[in-house]
């Protein structure tokens, strides 16, 4: 039983590295991330989880690891121009983070599926598939927009963070041809769940 076990989870690495999709959605109060591994690309989207109009949304980010010092984090916000500007910062400390202008994994905007209208914001980017299949990321918000299409523009402290556990396991590929996007449902709050 073991081997067998042992065996899977090495098929599992195995097509990992070659074929396989793999993904993980997480949502809590606030946001809702999905994570496609697929090809040697890491595809991320984040959008909150009540819609936010292009005109009031401020910045959001995902940063790969524990906390917000050190971890390498991707931060985007719409511009007036109906543009999008992806900012790769990094932080010491809880402090404004610095723009790194060699990132670990270089990280791109997906303009095809970001999108900014008078009812929705939410943003996707690629960046190179990392060795890790199971990690921690964190997220945030700001109502407050930079007001600059510049990836170096300042930008203002948080509204909101969020912390999650990532795996990213293989996802069905009965999907005919469309890229399987993992399940992703808000969490339900423990206080209704007990009161059910
Ligand atoms: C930004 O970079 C400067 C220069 O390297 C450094 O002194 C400062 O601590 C950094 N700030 C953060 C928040 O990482
Ligand atoms: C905003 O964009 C989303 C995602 O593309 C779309 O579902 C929605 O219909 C758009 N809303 C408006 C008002 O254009
Ligand atoms: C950007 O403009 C909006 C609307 O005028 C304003 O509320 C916000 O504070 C500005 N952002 C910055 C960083 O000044
Ligand atoms: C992530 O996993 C770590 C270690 O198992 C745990 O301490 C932490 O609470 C988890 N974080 C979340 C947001 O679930």
């Amino acid at each position: 039983m073991l081997s067998i076990l042992a065996l899977s989870a090495l098929a599992a690495t195995a097509l990992a590295g070659s074929s396989a999709t793999l993904g993980d959605g997480y949502c809590d109060a606030n946001a809702c991330i999905t994570a496609v591994r697929s090809g040697g690309t890491d595809t991320w989207s984040i959008a909150p989880v009540t819609p936010i109009p292009h005109d009031n949304f401020g910045w959001i980010a995902i940063g790969f690891g524990k906390n917000m010092p050190n971890s390498p984090m991707v931060i985007m916000w719409p511009n007036a121009d109906d543009t999008f500007t992806l900012s790769q910062r990094e932080a010491n400390a809880h402090a404004p983070p610095n723009v790194t202008d060699a990132p670990p994994r270089h990280a791109t905007l997906d303009s095809t599926h970001s999108f900014s209208n008078a009812s929705a914001t939410g943003f996707t980017f690629t960046l190179p598939s990392s060795e890790e299949t199971a990690f921690p990321i964190i997220f945030a918000y700001s109502g407050i927009n930079p007001n600059s299409t510049s990836s170096t523009a300042p930008i203002r402290k948080h509204t909101w963070t969020g912390h999650a556990n990532i795996t990213l396991t293989a996802l069905d590929e009965e999907t005919g041809g469309e890229k399987p996007k993992p399940s992703c449902k808000p969490k339900k709050k423990r206080r209704s769940m007990a009161s059910l």
